[in-house]
């Protein structure tokens, strides 16, 4: 396993969910952590906490492109590496195929492809240099099935898969190694509305960082494209 001294890693979308609890457990197991959220003073109260000298907050707005290579750079100039790139922010909406203007359409695919992919590509001649660069994706059972009507969610979540497995291909000779991470429902407020699932039966956001957490301590040698973390049975997944 691959240790964490030392080792930068920048999350996306680290103000709240499951983006918080990310930071906050890799913070806890000694990772210097990046962290990109829309309002920075949210994101600093969010990570109060004793590992400030560890702790780089930034803005990261996916729809503001100089945000992206803003955040890079500051990361850059303070830790002077980059070992890993978690792409965590996301959103969903109720775009269906027979409803949904498109604007809201547009706005999340800003938010949930297209950030993910400037980000990648800004990070990884950083990754490659580290020889062992990481980028966990957070996609979504809906990237690997379609069970509801929210078309647009659905279809940035599979194009997610696609980023992963190209990120995946042309990564892996410069020791990059990447991952998408498709759960269930997490409880945060993403899910404050569903109610065919509780709260209790919902995927913990802490133990979803676990396995994120995993995903960046396996070594060159065992890595894994795909983890689907399901909170309830389902009949193919
Ligand atoms: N919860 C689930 O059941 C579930 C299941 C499958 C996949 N996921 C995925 O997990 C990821 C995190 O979701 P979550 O459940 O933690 O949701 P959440 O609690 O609603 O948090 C979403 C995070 O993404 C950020 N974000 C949203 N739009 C953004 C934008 N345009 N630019 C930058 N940041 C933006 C939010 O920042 P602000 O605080 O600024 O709004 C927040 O930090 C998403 O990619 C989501 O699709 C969640």
């Amino acid at each position: 396993m691959l240790s964490p001294d030392g080792r930068v890693i920048m999350i996306s979308g680290a103000s709240r969910g499951i983006g918080l609890a990310i930071a906050r457990t890799l913070l806890g197991k000694g990772y210097c952590v990046s962290a990109g959220a829309r309002d920075v003073e949210k994101l600093s109260v969010a990570l109060s906490g004793p590992w400030q000298d560890r702790l780089l907050c930034c803005r990261y707005d996916a729809a503001d492109r100089s945000s992206h290579q803003a955040w890079v750079d500051r990361t850059n100039e303070r830790f002077g590496r980059l070992d890993g790139l978690v792409n965590n922010a996301g959103t969903s909406n109720t775009f269906t195929i027979e409803e949904g203007e498109e604007e809201e359409l547009d706005a999340l695919w800003a938010t949930n492809v297209k950030g993910p992919l400037f980000l990648t590509r800004l990070c990884l001649p950083y990754l490659k240099e580290c020889g062992s660069g990481r980028v966990i994706n957070v996609s979504s059972l809906s990237g690997k099935r379609v069970r509801n009507e929210n078309i647009a969610y659905n279809m940035t979540k599979h194009a997610v898969m696609a980023l992963t497995h190209g990120t995946r291909r042309i990564g892996w000779d410069h020791g990059i190694r990447a991952t998408a991470i498709c759960p269930s429902f997490v409880a945060t407020d993403l899910t404050s509305g569903v109610t065919k699932v509780s709260r209790e039966e919902m995927i913990d956001p802490d133990d979803f960082a676990e396995i994120t957490a995993l995903a960046l301590a396996l070594p060159n040698t065992a890595a894994m494209a795909e983890m689907l973390v399901n909170c309830r049975l389902e009949d193919t997944l």
